[in-house]
């Protein structure tokens, strides 16, 4: 099977990757509904949601700055430079990303598409300046104070929960479209409206393959799924392909 993905690989005209945290998680990042998920622990809608965020900043950093100093040191995985290897060989247009670790860019890929946005920076809810997410965690404070006007109000701009996704939903539309093939890695395609991307790829034409480690809510819309480590199926898939 793995060879035959790699065949699909080879011939596409068009392939896109949709990627989620499982991808991460070889470097360092957990991800959220496996076991040892981040969502094991704490109610999403108190640390991911616009309301959360709202009713208490504070413990919104609490949860995410310590998170964020990993992402900080994090390492690309197999999986991320496997995606950056294609994109240079012309055999992958898009990277699009649930992901706000940055690290597909830091494997190399040029195209990404972040649909819950990044961490990258913060702008301030009451004056609106913005600040790079080095300079918060240097700050070393619970809560990030703008240099501006001094109101504990940062916010990253990144898509919580309860907020609409932005422009970069029709351009990931665009690029599912014109795909002809859809190689889905480390998500549980649980979360719409990303998740809906998948049927929209088969609609259009484009054969699914999904690899994850467990059962994912859009297996049955693959032509193929390989069930493993990101690790081994990529160095499986890539074999073939001389990569
Ligand atoms: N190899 C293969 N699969 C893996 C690996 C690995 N090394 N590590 C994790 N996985 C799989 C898990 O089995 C899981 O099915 O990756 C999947 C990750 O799924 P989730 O934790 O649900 O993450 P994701 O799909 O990215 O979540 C989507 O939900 O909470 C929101 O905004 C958040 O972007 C996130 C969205």
């Amino acid at each position: 099977m793995n060879a035959e993905v790699a065949r699909w690989i080879d011939r596409a005209r068009h392939a896109v990757a949709l990627t989620g945290a499982g991808v991460s998680t070889e470097s360092g990042i957990p991800d959220f509904r496996s076991d040892a998920g981040l969502w094991r622990d704490v109610d999403p809608m108190d640390v991911a949601s616009t309301a959360g965020f709202e009713e208490d900043p504070a413990r919104f950093y609490r949860f995410w700055l310590p998170k964020l100093e990993t992402i900080r040191n994090a390492q690309p995985s197999a999986a991320h430079r496997f995606l950056a290897r294609l994109e240079s060989r012309g055999r992958m247009q898009a990277v699009i990303t649930q992901n706000i670790d940055g690290l597909h860019q830091r494997a190399g890929s040029r195209r990404v598409l972040e649909m819950h946005g990044s961490f990258r920076t913060l702008r301030c809810q009451a004056c609106g300046a913005k600040m790079p997410i080095e300079r918060a965690l240097d700050s070393g404070k619970p809560v990030p104070q703008c240099a501006e006007c001094g109101a504990e109000r940062m916010r990253p701009e990144v898509v919580l929960f309860g907020d609409m996704l932005g422009p970069v939903l029709r351009d990931a539309e665009q690029e599912i479209r014109e795909a002809d093939l859809l190689l889905c890695l480390g998500s549980s395609l649980a979360v719409h409206p990303v998740a809906g991307l998948v049927p929209l790829a088969r609609r259009t034409g484009a054969k699914v393959v999904i690899l994850n480690r467990e059962g994912t809510s859009m297996d049955d819309e693959a032509d193929l799924v390989l069930r493993g480590e990101l690790e081994d199926l990529v160095r499986e898939v890539a074999a073939p392909l001389g990569l």
